[in-house]
């Protein structure tokens, strides 16, 4: 897009287009976002901190619950008004957005950050025609003719792999295909060139052949366009091959972060554990059973004290229930992990041993080699008062 195209300096996104382009694009520090509901505090987002520069892809993966979509939508300004609370600091560019104003936030959505949502259907006005979807997005934020939008609506399509556009422009969301809508999601997305692209769970709701291509086209349109991408997932392999970074979440909580390499070769936290080993593996024979995690994402009302995981941590020891671990760094660069007994230390090995030689009943956790593994009783009782949510027990 030419500068002549771009709004006048009476735009508020104005701000952003002159930020110097060194430095983190995102920064997120000790970012907390709780809902009040009837029960007490939902702690949702607890403390979450990272940094996202220029160009790069970080994952954010966790079971249900975890916190990962009210994490994007905290950083986007997407929350309900009320029973709602969002503490910390989120840098965008360098400049301060935690209590930005919702005009300030009307000029950062869609020119320098969009959000794919899971659902198109319920994202895309299904009484309004494909073409005007698009060019109402253009309109709104770029100073452009209509007929100019039009033509750059016909590109966008084109861009995003659908076929025969000029007629795609013409249709409702419901002639398409569920792997159509969303690649039109995407071009509704980049419409206006946003630096910033959260895609959430973005191909949950395709086939496995049609997830594949959307996520290829996600990669390319994030390289092509140098945007940062916020990829959120509840699967591990979905960004093994697409993100540079990957954060674990777990009840609120990053509780892994590390370079992709790294996480993969080098994880310490036992849930990363868990979900490495969730993933199915080409080389598994037929009819392999995929090993999930035992028991239930913890309640975010009462949290269990200590160690959030505990419930269900086949490493877990005395210290692991009295004592919250704080973040802290490995001698990696850029890897951190909250856990008192890392995996692959000899600590971990004797926990291990020592849980197994319990012989506690209960088959709450799944050790190395898909073994059940006895969890004391406490800790049954903390699982079981657990708040069901769906896809409990898996990844
Ligand atoms: N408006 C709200 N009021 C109260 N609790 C909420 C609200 N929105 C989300 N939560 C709670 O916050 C927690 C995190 O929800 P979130 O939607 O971020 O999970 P998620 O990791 O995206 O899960 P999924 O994989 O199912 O999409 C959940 O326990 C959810 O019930
Ligand atoms: S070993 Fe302890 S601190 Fe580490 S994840 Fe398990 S329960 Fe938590
Ligand atoms: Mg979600």
């Amino acid at each position: 897009m030419s500068p002549r195209h771009r709004k006048g300096s009476a735009d508020p996104a104005e701000r952003f287009e002159t930020a110097p382009l060194d430095g983190a694009l995102l920064e997120v520090r000790d970012l907390c976002t709780h809902f009040s509901t009837g029960r007490g505090v939902a702690r949702a987002v607890d403390g979450v901190s990272f940094s996202l520069e220029r160009g790069r892809t970080l994952g954010v993966v966790g079971e249900s619950g975890s916190g990962k979509t009210v994490l994007a939508r905290s950083i986007m300004g997407l929350l309900p008004k009320h029973n709602v609370t969002r503490t910390g600091s989120i840098q965008f560019e360098g400049r301060e957005i935690i209590d930005a104003s919702n005009d300030e936030l009307r000029s950062l959505w869609g020119s320098q950050m969009a959000m794919v949502f899971q659902d198109p259907m319920t994202s895309l006005n299904p009484v309004m025609k494909i073409g005007r979807q698009i060019t109402e997005v253009l309109l709104q934020h770029l100073d452009i003719s209509k007929r100019y939008a039009a033509e750059l609506a016909l590109a966008l399509l084109r861009s995003v792999g659908i076929p025969e556009p000029e007629q795609r422009l013409k249709e409702y969301p419901h002639q398409m295909s569920g792997g159509m809508r969303q690649r039109v999601m995407i071009a509704v997305a980049i419409a206006c060139g946003p630096k910033l692209l959260f895609a959430d769970e973005p191909t949950t709701a395709l086939d496995v052949t049609v997830q594949a291509q959307i996520l290829d086209l996600l990669q390319e349109q994030q390289r092509e366009r140098f945007m940062a991408m916020i990829l959120v997932t509840h699967d591990l392999g979905v960004v093994a091959g697409r993100a540079d970074e990957i954060a674990v979440m777990y009840a609120g909580r990053v509780v892994e972060k590390a370079p992709t390499r790294v996480l993969f070769g080098q994880m310490r936290h036992p849930y990363t554990e868990a979900l490495v080993r969730s993933i199915p593996k080409l080389s598994d024979p037929s009819h392999t059973r995929l090993q999930a995690i035992g028991g239930r994402p913890p309640d975010i009302v009462h949290p269990p004290s200590g160690c959030r995981f505990s419930p269900r941590c086949p490493y877990v020891q005395a210290r692991c229930t009295e004592e919250e671990p704080p973040l802290v760094e490995s001698d990696a660069p850029g890897h951190a992990f909250r856990c008192w007994i890392p995996v692959g230390t000899p600590e971990s090995r004797a926990a291990l041993e020592a849980n197994q030689q319990a012989g506690v009943a209960s088959s709450l956790a799944v050790a190395p080699g898909g073994s059940a593994l006895p969890v004391p009783a406490a800790q049954q009782r903390a699982a079981a008062g657990a708040e069901p949510t769906r896809n409990s027990g898996g990844a």
